[in-house]
């Protein structure tokens, strides 16, 4: 019992970046090395999380939702913002030979380890609140705004509008989802967010299964106002 609340304080600590090195608050590139060197959440299979394992009810959706959105709309070409250690994407694109797909990442040594288990693969260092990914005809984003703050969830938002892609699928939660702000910026913290509630007011997607929702990016250009008065 003492091993085990000595263990739960620990990852507690870890989940919510106690302890860190002070210049892991700063900016979003440190905060998520960090999260990577650290293992901060914790999946013996994937340092992106639990909700990157191969059995994960997480990956099981996106498969049927990138499936499904790929044959309706003839997607031909996918930007994954963020791919973080690509775990699971092999399988799904295995299946599909044809289709095009850039990886990005904020973290550098995750992109390094990415391009040396996957050399045939294309994958790119980028922050997306700063900086605007080459256009594919779906930017895929999943588990991603969770982690930030308000203020990002508008600037990423934007550059994937900017991008130029016709259609962002971006996860969006159904259940629970208060959309709070972060308590703090800092360590691998997240919180539930539903785009469709204030304060982001999305219009209603053109495909949804109350974790991954799909526009049209037409239908998104608002966002840059909004992010332009940030
Ligand atoms: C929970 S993981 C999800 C990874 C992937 N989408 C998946 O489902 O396996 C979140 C990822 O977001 C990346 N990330 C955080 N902020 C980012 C940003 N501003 N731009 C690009 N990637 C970012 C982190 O480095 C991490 O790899």
């Amino acid at each position: 019992m003492k091993l085990f609340l000595k263990r739960l304080r620990r990852r507690i600590r870890k989940l919510l970046g106690i302890g860190m090195p002070p210049q892991a608050h700063r900016d979003l590139k440190t905060r998520f090395t960090y999260v990577y060197r650290g293992n901060v959440w914790q999946s013996a299979e994937s340092a992106s999380g639990p909700g990157s394992d191969m059995g994960s009810g997480s990956v099981h959706q996106a498969t049927i939702a990138l499936t499904k959105v790929m044959r309706d709309h003839d997607i031909r070409s996918i930007a994954d913002v963020p791919c973080g250690d690509f775990n699971w994407m092999p399988r799904f694109l295995e299946e599909c030979p044809e289709l095009g797909y850039v990886g990005y990442d904020i973290v550098a040594p995750l992109i390094a380890a990415n391009r040396k288990a996957y050399p045939e693969r294309t994958f790119r260092v980028l922050d997306i609140t700063r900086k605007v990914p080459k256009r594919a005809d779906l930017l895929f984003s999943k588990d991603l705004i969770n982690h930030l703050l308000e203020r990002d969830v508008w600037r990423a938002v934007a550059n994937m509008v900017r991008s130029g892609a016709t259609y962002l699928m971006i996860t969006s939660n159904s259940d629970h989802a208060s959309n709070a702000e972060l308590p703090k910026n800092v360590g691998g913290m997240s919180r539930l967010l539903n785009l469709q509630a204030a304060p982001y007011n999305f219009p209603p997607p053109i495909y949804y299964d109350g974790y991954l929702a799909m526009w049209r990016t037409e239908d998104l250009v608002f966002v840059l106002d909004r992010a332009a008065v940030i």
